[in-house]
């Protein structure tokens, strides 16, 4: 049985794929209301430490300034034990990356290749999917950081861009918030909270993630954050202790950063009675099964959304004639395909429910 949080991926990669093409307008729609997870906070608050601990691999871009400058769409596939991992690009379909120094550079080429070297941001994704042993399946969505001040060479509209993208990803409703706080700042100064409480006040969608926990002031710690009594929200709190910058430039490397991290949480006296809920592993668990958890919620609306989007995919077909040699024809077959598929499975599933099997 094929795992719902995979199969939403292929629809997602499907929708991409055909990109703005046609009049299909069910489309857009059927990609706005599939669940998926979006990052947020501001800058250097550690979310894209936080995206590889989450990983376990290091293949993000670095450095200062605005280095996110494109939404990334990270989806995580595990494969058999004893696999080797690798990495692929929707706008490089053919080729696999074993060597994820070169994920990183691609990322960086792929986002100077829409913003064309300038600091721009632009709103076009780049689809990155990772297949390994060593994750669990999950959707990911890595957003530019929230500012308060442009840096030199973007125009001050570059403020207001980023925090138009941010809101136009979180405020759906199938979307879960990964809001991160670094600890040693003023939680009622974080970015991540500020706009995740606009688009969902009552803290029902969002995930709140507290970093650099190791660089708190001597003296003060994070246990009334971690317990939920500074700021209240339907999921428990997530600490997590990434590598330092110090870490970063001596290699360290992520199997040796997670065992440190538990270290911390299980080694630490105010820590230790919440050492079995904090760390990235923890973290990526935790969100794999919230996720699994929506999409169970919403199949019945995405279905309705996918024969929606089959009837107008034939119509559009239709529309072009067949045979189609053209490639948005082929296109528009596959993503037909992978919905009737979906459509399948769910049948499966409800069989699944009703012969009180759990089948996904
Ligand atoms: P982003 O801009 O939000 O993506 O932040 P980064 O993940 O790039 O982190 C910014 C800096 O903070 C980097 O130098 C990281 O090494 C460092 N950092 C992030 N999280 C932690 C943490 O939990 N502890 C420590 N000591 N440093 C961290
Ligand atoms: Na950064
Ligand atoms: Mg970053």
């Amino acid at each position: 049985m094929e795992n719902l949080i995979s199969l939403v991926n292929k629809i997602q990669r499907a929708c991409t794929a055909l990109g703005d093409h046609g009049d299909t307008s069910a489309l857009p729609t059927l990609w706005d209301s599939l669940p998926a997870i979006a990052v947020v906070g501001g800058q250097s608050s550690g979310k894209s430490s936080v995206l590889e601990s989450v990983v376990g691999k290091d293949f993000l871009p670095r450095g200062s300034g605005i280095v996110t400058r494109r939404p990334l769409v990270l989806q995580l596939h595990k494969i058999e034990e004893g696999s080797r991992e690798y990495a692929e690009f929707l706008h490089l379909p053919r080729k696999r990356f074993t060597d994820f120094a070169a994920v990183r550079k691609e990322i960086a080429d792929e986002t100077d290749r829409e913003t064309g070297r300038t600091k721009q941001i632009s709103s076009i994704p780049i689809h990155l999917s990772i297949y390994s042993p060593n994750v669990v399946n999950l959707t990911l969505i890595d957003l530019p950081g929230l500012t308060k001040v442009a840096v030199e060479g973007q125009p001050d509209s570059v403020v207001q861009e980023i925090e138009n993208m941010v809101r136009s990803y979180i405020e759906k409703p199938n979307c879960l918030i990964l809001a991160i706080s670094p600890a040693n700042q003023d939680l009622a100064t974080s970015d991540a909270i500020k706009i995740s409480r606009d688009v969902d006040p009552t803290g029902e969608r969002t995930f709140g993630v507290l970093t650099k926990i190791d660089l708190m002031d001597k003296g003060t710690d994070a246990v009334d954050i971690l317990e939920g009594k500074a700021y209240r929200l339907k999921f428990p709190w997530i600490g997590v202790v990434n590598r330092s910058q110090a870490d970063i430039n001596k290699n360290v490397d992520m199997i040796a950063a997670r065992r440190r991290e538990r270290e911390y949480f299980s080694g630490t006296p105010e820590y230790k009675h919440l050492a079995h809920r904090m760390g990235s592993e923890h973290l990526a668990k935790m969100l794999s099964k919230q996720l699994e958890n929506v999409i169970k919620a919403k199949i019945p609306g995405i279905q309705s959304l996918i024969n929606k989007t089959v009837l107008e995919l034939e119509t559009e077909l239709n529309r072009l004639g067949k045979p189609i040699a053209a490639d948005a024809g082929g296109k528009l077959y596959s993503i037909m395909e992978i919905c009737r598929l979906f459509d399948q499975i769910y049948k499966e599933h409800l069989d699944g429910v009703r012969s009180g099997g759990d089948k996904i």
